[in-house]
């Protein structure tokens, strides 16, 4: 009966525990929208809306799994380049990339996601296409970290923070199927 009691009130405490965030970096004028699309059973989060030049931190809530994109303001709401996270997955890595399946042609958004304190290894273009983002499903792309706060820069011609995209790739990263950001991964360890 304690352990029982014991084991739901860390439950509750998993649960209310907001340990996560991505922060929206928008590296031009344009005001934007960015829209999350749950997995099915996970929570709901509210749209939220980056001006042009500014930043917006969003809370994640734990072992959120699911994905996101950017619309420019007066655009129709059409997914297109997402970010795709799954946050506090197996041994509390947190799994995320940056997939033009959808449509590749969206290059005014979604552009690279890192982990907030350092560069690598980092998903997405700077300039699409590049090969670091998914296009097709079976692709290898997926990226790992055990931070729990993530960037993700939206539109710009050309980053204002960013790098050459090839100094930020990490050949030593472990790379891992688009399965692990979407919830049907095996355990791994990093
Ligand atoms: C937005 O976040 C990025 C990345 O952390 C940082 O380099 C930049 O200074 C921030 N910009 C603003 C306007 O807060």
């Amino acid at each position: 009966m304690k352990f029982l009691s014991l084991a739901l009130t860390l439950a509750a405490a998993t649960l209310g525990l907001a340990d996560n965030t991505i922060t929206f970096v928008s590296q031009d004028s344009v005001d934007r929208t960015v829209h999350f699309t749950p997995n099915p059973g996970m929570p709901d989060i509210k749209a939220v809306e980056v001006a042009g030049k500014k930043n917006a931190t969003v809370d994640i809530p734990h072992g959120w799994i699911g994905n996101f994109f950017s619309i420019s303001k007066g655009k129709d709401v059409v997914p297109g380049m997402l970010g795709e996270v799954a946050f506090n997955s197996w041994g509390g890595i947190t799994f995320f990339d940056v997939s033009a399946i959808v449509d590749p042609n969206d290059h005014v958004g979604v552009k690279q996601m890192w982990p907030s304190s350092d560069r690598k290894p980092t998903s997405g273009c700077d300039l699409f296409p590049c090969a670091f983002a998914y296009y097709l499903p079976d692709d290898i792309q997926t990226q790992a970290t055990k931070e729990t706060d993530l960037i993700c820069t939206l539109g710009g011609d050309s980053a204002t923070i960013g790098v050459d995209q090839r100094d930020i790739q990490d050949d030593g990263a472990a790379v891992f199927s688009r399965d692990f950001v979407v919830g049907r991964g095996l355990p791994v360890r990093l």
